[in-house]
């Protein structure tokens, strides 16, 4: 275990005056680790949109069986940078890739500094394998390759994972963000992202969005698909593509037929 990183200039205090995604994040997967102005807005979503806690838990879903799948294969990538990680929860990116190969070793980003006072339950490592957490901003992707070299060769295969965070990005500079990543890392590397789109229940997306922005929590975007088809530019998706994220290689031994969520989401190869 290493100790917590910090991006100079990042916000360390905790405001418990402004929504922050990750606690509201939190708060919809039903945990413990947020404050009252983040369940008024989480609940003011949920009026316009009551399925957004589905839709979160879809999401790990997602995360859980698409690292699950790639830690598990033979000649499988054993190194994982989850960027925009989320305050911990079950089955975090560690615990899913280290308990199919233990000698698996993660890096998590985050810039909420909620996040970095919780970095601990990020790092409860596998003997075998390596954890560390970085504080830092998407938007400084040069930051966090200087900081993921650290733990993480970046000369073999990476998985790097974005759930959720690339939709606080709004401007087309995401593309370069995703560009400057990727291309920092080999051939047979991997891109896991998800992203809310207008695709399922558009109207009732639109409606969450603008109460979401409308409280003064960092901004959020849909983007549709050929948008988000657009950050896999030199991967090649994996089946199924991109698609909700609930039908994304479904358990098919849970009962019933997944419904789709807003969400959507893909696995790439770098090719
Ligand atoms: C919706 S949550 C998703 C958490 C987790 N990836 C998941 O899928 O369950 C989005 C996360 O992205 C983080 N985030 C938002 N903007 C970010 C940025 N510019 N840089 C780093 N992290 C960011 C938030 O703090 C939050 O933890």
């Amino acid at each position: 275990m290493t100790e917590p990183v910090s991006q100079h200039g990042l916000q360390t205090d905790i405001d418990t005056t402004v929504p922050h995604t990750a606690r509201v994040w939190n708060y919809w997967l039903g945990g413990k680790d947020n404050y009252a102005v983040d369940r008024a807005v989480g609940d003011e979503v949920m009026t316009a949109m009551p399925d957004v806690p589905e839709a979160a838990r879809q999401d790990r879903a997602f995360m859980n069986r698409a690292i699950g799948y790639l830690a598990a294969q033979a000649d499988g990538v054993r190194q994982f940078l989850d960027i925009g990680t989320g305050l911990p929860t079950a089955n975090n990116t560690h615990e899913v890739a280290q308990a199919v190969a233990p000698e698996s070793a993660i890096v998590y980003v985050d810039n909420d500094p909620l996040i970095m006072t919780h970095a601990r339950a990020l790092l409860t490592s596998s003997p075998e394998g390596r954890t560390a957490y970085v504080h830092a901003d998407l938007r400084a992707p040069d930051t966090i390759l200087a900081a993921a070299r650290k733990t993480l060769d970046l000369d073999r295969p990476i998985v790097i994972s974005m759930l959720g965070v690339l939709n606080h990005i709004l401007g087309d500079e995401a593309y370069d963000i995703v560009g400057q990543l990727t291309a920092a890392v080999p051939t047979g590397s991997y891109l896991v992202i998800s992203h809310p789109t207008a695709e399922v229940r558009g109207d009732e997306v639109e409606e969450a969005m603008r109460r979401w922005n409308e409280q003064g929590a960092t901004p959020i975007r849909t983007r549709t698909p050929a948008e988000i088809a657009r950050f896999f530019h030199g991967f090649e998706l994996l089946e199924p593509g991109l698609v909700s994220l609930s039908l994304w290689r479904p358990n098919l031994t849970e009962v019933g037929q997944p419904q789709p969520v807003h969400g959507f989401g893909a696995v790439g190869r770098k090719l």
